[in-house]
């Protein structure tokens, strides 16, 4: 819809003119450094760096409800660069002009309900909101849209002739970062992956390596590729695009601003349930629902519920012992989650301190409840990925120990397409999983093609069908 059809009074908000004033903050020591390098920790203290925005209280003379008829209008609005995670630009990533903005069809994913019958498994009605609808299938697209925007933009600013972007990944992150470089121009820019080697599903193998990247597998697991890629960063002339770098926290707020729209901005007794692998998704999304509510957007935080494995489940192990110890991991369904030592621990352990408190929960699932959740769902009209499961088996353990309560309103995230992790259903329904997932496929939920002739009458004697 153009600019002109929609209200008066709100138009001249709809196209964003407020650019803010963004630069890298320390969250140990809180130095600022500007915005116009690449950097990833304290250049004085080496801990963590998060994106501030030092105008952000001059959002606060625009009230709330009307933030919240921009962006709904904004929806409407014919404007290529608004279509996406952008849409709440004021807030997510402000001094990116327009025109540099990279938009790959990334957000606005669907909040989709649980039907009765799966509701009655799970023990309540709930959300899934389905991140595997994105462009590469899962939620990294949207920190890597602000990312790529943002090399983008200083491409064109800082005149820079060269950048590499490099990330270690489970498979996700590999798949985002490659598509998105894969649309910046060639001469300037090269795109490196590090997978930790026989670790990342085909299908996620597949993704960079179509979309023309360098893929360089190594031994061992994803935190020994991040250890890799951390140095790397250190020492060269690199661009980090792991959740370390801000500006992919960044991108990855909108999910959590998405969810306060689909749900008219109703945030009160919401829970949202996040599988965690390096911390990073959980620390935007917190993030996201903070900027909110400091801006009368919304009128509450919701709880969080933060899901692991018992094979990789150093979150949950430092929010019921009180104590942060990296762990080994143990082969994991949850396998782009299988991380020991999450690189935004120390924003999450923050975050929880300043703002979330009792507001953010844990719990630690067996692998057979994780995969069991996700075949689960996708019998009853989902197509999540084995975090989704672990999501949505989070749920059901949280609901039965009396942390999730009934009358609440529960988001999970489905961080990935069901595709990208086929192998895991294929494993359980041929029962051969290798030692060490502690999984025992049941047959009720094994689903195997059947093998007949090619006739009519061999299908329909199998089906018992009746004739007219
Ligand atoms: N779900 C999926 C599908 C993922 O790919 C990841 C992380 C997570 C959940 C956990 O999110 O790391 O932000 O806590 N994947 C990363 C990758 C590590 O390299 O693709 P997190």
């Amino acid at each position: 819809m153009n600019l002109e059809k929609l209200p008066l009074p709100i138009q001249k908000l709809l196209i964003p003119e407020y650019s803010g004033d963004v630069v890298y903050e320390c969250i140990a020591c809180s130095a600022p450094y500007a915005l116009d390098q690449f950097l990833y920790t304290c250049p004085q203290c080496k801990s963590l760096l998060r994106l501030k925005d030092q105008r952000f209280h001059e959002l606060k003379k625009i009230d709330g409800t009307v933030w919240r008829e921009i962006f709904d209008y904004r929806h409407m609005l014919r404007e290529e660069a608004l279509q996406g995670i952008f849409l709440f630009k004021e807030l997510l990533f402000p001094s990116i002009p327009l025109q540099d903005v990279i938009y790959l069809g990334e957000g606005h994913t669907p909040l989709v309900r649980s039907n009765p019958e799966l509701s009655s498994i799970v023990a309540m009605e709930f959300f899934v909101k389905n991140d595997g609808l994105n462009p590469s299938a899962s939620f990294k697209d949207r920190g890597m849209a602000s990312a790529i925007s943002f090399i983008n933009y200083s491409i064109r600013t800082r005149g820079l002739t060269e950048v590499l972007g490099i990330c270690a990944s489970t498979g996700d992150t590999s798949a985002a970062a490659a598509l998105y470089l894969s649309y910046l121009d060639k001469k300037i820019v090269r795109s490196v992956v590090l997978l930790p080697k026989g670790r990342v599903t085909p299908q996620q193998l597949s993704q960079p390596l179509g979309s023309g990247a360098t893929v360089i597998e190594i031994p061992g697991v994803f935190d020994d590729c991040m250890k890799i890629v951390e140095q790397l960063a250190e020492r060269y002339q690199v661009c980090l695009l792991n959740s370390k770098n801000p500006i992919r926290i960044m991108g990855q707020k909108s999910y959590a601003y998405e969810i306060a729209q689909q749900l008219e901005y109703n945030t009160r007794e919401l829970v949202v349930v996040v599988p965690v692998g390096n911390a990073g998704n959980v620390t935007a999304i917190m993030e996201g629902f903070i900027d909110l509510y400091s801006l009368d957007i919304i009128p509450a935080l919701p709880l969080i519920l933060a899901v692991q494995s018992v094979h990789a489940n150093p979150v949950a192990t430092w929010r019921s012992t009180g104590t942060y110890t990296p762990v080994s991991v143990k082969p994991s369904v949850a396998q782009a989650a299988m991380i020991g030592d999450p690189v935004s621990f120390p924003k999450v352990k923050k975050l929880v301190e300043d703002y979330y408190a009792e507001a953010f929960l844990t719990v630690d699932l067996q692998e057979q409840d994780i995969i069991e959740g996700m075949l689960e769902a996708n019998r009853h009209g989902h197509v999540v990925c084995t975090q989704g499961g672990e999501s949505i088996a989070g749920l059901k353990k949280a609901l039965s120990q009396g942390i999730v309560k009934k009358n609440q309103t529960v988001v999970v995230d489905s961080t990935a397409h069901q595709l990208k992790f086929s192998n895991f259903q294929e494993m359980y329904f041929q029962k051969n999983f290798p030692g060490g997932y502690n999984i025992c496929p049941q047959d009720t939920f094994i689903n195997k093609p059947v093998q007949l002739e090619a006739s009519s009458a061999a299908v329909a004697q199998y089906l018992h069908l009746k004739e007219k």
